[in-house]
């Protein structure tokens, strides 16, 4: 049976069998030491001159190789101690070598914390580069949140649930991601930019209280806190005002740093909030960093940015949403949005929290009224019957019994990065894409066969 390696100080004096990879690897002749390593951690084995067979196989293995190994847990000598080290007192004395798999030398160093690798490389092998002590770390700590989150969420009568990955383009403000159906030639499924329309709709069903750890997708330019396909926590409930919203996600924004980073300091509590006239004026930003120091990785100055104005003129000289379309202006703006006056200077019922200079989360209390939404779409000069058909299953749906309703969702992987103290979120992401939205492990984007695009009726043309 196998031990793990974090287990290994109850059997001393006993032999027991442990799995993993080797580590490092000491050859000092007569005597050959070994650290092995598994998902708990790692422990320093030793084969001694006295068991001659052991000696033979600890001289081909090489480190990364994935063994089995049954030895003896003995107790280190007193001098040999290693405080404040997992199994720094104990010692794994090797009586047997059992080979699972053999490896190259592995393309990088994975001792270290791999930041001064190169990053393609790093992605390339993703798969090595993943077993750093550092990567591991982030990616189990990034279940523990998305595991709180979870728990707290259900506490509060949440349920989760999934929405569509194949959808229909929507007017998020992001390009899409299209994926041609072959049953219907010509025509073609859209990837969720975020599932927006879909936990609306949701509420109309009667669910009230809805989260999803969602998959996003937006073909827009990667930067370090941007990747072409990233997660949200995403949630919608009805019956709710701003503040509502506003409250439940301090509290479990609070209850994520108390209990899984006790040693960050939130700088201010309840969070400051500013409208965005006033962020702008003072700190030329809609997602200011409030921090009294900004050297300190373990401060976390978190704020709410409010009153945004709903609408803002393009370039065209028309008027387009600045966040969110389903949005719904602040109740004494509505007037202005029924009559399509003022228009410029219509607030929305949007909220963002930001966190040290980044937006890591925005929402809004939604429109659920279909001839206000219409309304909308009518400042931004959709006709009736483009209305009707890219949003007519959201008017029919508010005509069918839908309650008041608002959500939010959270840019996850930006907000484990800064947990994390991480400078981007590819470090949060397990197969994270190159700036160029490239996945250099699985060789992606990539061509596919004449007959795949035959099948979906593709004729490809050189691009302009
Ligand atoms: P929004 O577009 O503001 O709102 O997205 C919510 C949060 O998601 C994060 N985010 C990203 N993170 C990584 N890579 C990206 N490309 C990326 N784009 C956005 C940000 C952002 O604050 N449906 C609405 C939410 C709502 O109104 O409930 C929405 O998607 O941290």
């Amino acid at each position: 049976m196998r031990t793990y390696i974090k287990d290994l100080n109850k059997f001393i004096g006993q032999e027991v069998s442990i799995s993993g990879w080797v580590d490092v690897r000491r050859d000092q002749g007569k005597m050959v030491f070994m650290d092995m390593r598994d998902m708990t951690g790692k422990v320093q084995c030793v084969v001694l001159p006295s068991h001659p067979e052991a000696i033979e196989q600890v001289k081909e293995v090489r480190t990364e190789w994935v063994l089995t190994v049954t030895g003896i847990i003995n107790k280190r000598p007193e001098r040999n101690v290693k405080e404040g080290v997992i199994n720094g007192d104990i010692e794994m004395e090797i009586l047997g070598i059992e080979v699972l798999n053999k490896s190259e030398t592995i393309p990088f160093d994975i001792s270290g914390d791999t930041k001064e690798i190169n990053e393609e490389v790093r992605l390339k092998y993703r798969y090595v580069d993943l077993r750093s002590a550092r990567m591991q770390k982030n990616i189990r700590n990034r279940h523990k949140v998305i595991k709180l989150i979870r728990d707290f969420l259900d506490a509060e009568d949440f349920t989760e649930i999934e929405t569509p990955m194949l959808t229909k383009s929507t007017p998020e403000g992001s390009r899409d991601f299209v994926v041609p159906a072959r049953l219907y030639s010509g025509k073609f499924y859209a990837l969720p930019q975020s599932p927006q329309q879909y936990k609306q709709l949701l509420m109309t069903s009667g669910f009230e209280k809805y989260f999803q750890i969602a998959r996003c997708m937006r073909d827009e330019d990667s930067r370090g806190d941007r990747q072409p396909e990233f997660t949200q926590l995403d949630m919608e409930l009805s019956f709710v005002k701003r503040e509502d919203v506003m409250e439940l996600n301090e509290r479990l924004l609070i209850e994520v740093v108390t209990k899984l980073y006790p040693e960050k300091k939130i700088q201010q509590i309840p969070f400051p909030r500013l409208s965005y006239k006033e962020a702008m004026e003072k700190y030329n930003s809609d997602k200011p960093d409030l921090r009294e120091d900004k050297n300190d990785p373990n401060l976390l100055a978190f704020c709410w940015v409010i009153d945004f104005p709903f609408f803002e003129q393009t370039e065209e000289g028309g008027w387009t949403f600045t966040h969110n379309p389903f949005s719904r202006p602040k109740p004494e703006h509505m007037e202005w949005l029924m009559n399509k006056e003022n228009i410029g200077e219509i607030l929305t019922t949007q909220y963002d929290v930001a966190l040290n200079g980044m937006e890591i989360g925005g929402g809004s209390i939604r429109n659920h009224d279909p001839k206000a939404l219409e309304k909308v779409f009518e400042v931004m000069g959709h006709k009736t019957e483009d209305i009707q058909r890219n949003f007519g299953h959201m008017m029919n749906a508010f005509s069918l019994g839908t309650p008041p309703h608002g959500g939010i969702a959270w840019g996850l992987d930006r907000f484990v990065m800064t947990m994390q103290n991480e400078p981007n979120i590819r470090e949060v992401i397990t197969f994270a894409k190159t700036g160029e939205g490239k996945d250099l492990m699985m060789d992606s984007p990539s061509e596919i066969s004449d007959t795949q695009l035959l099948e979906l009726g593709i004729n490809l043309k050189k691009k302009i």
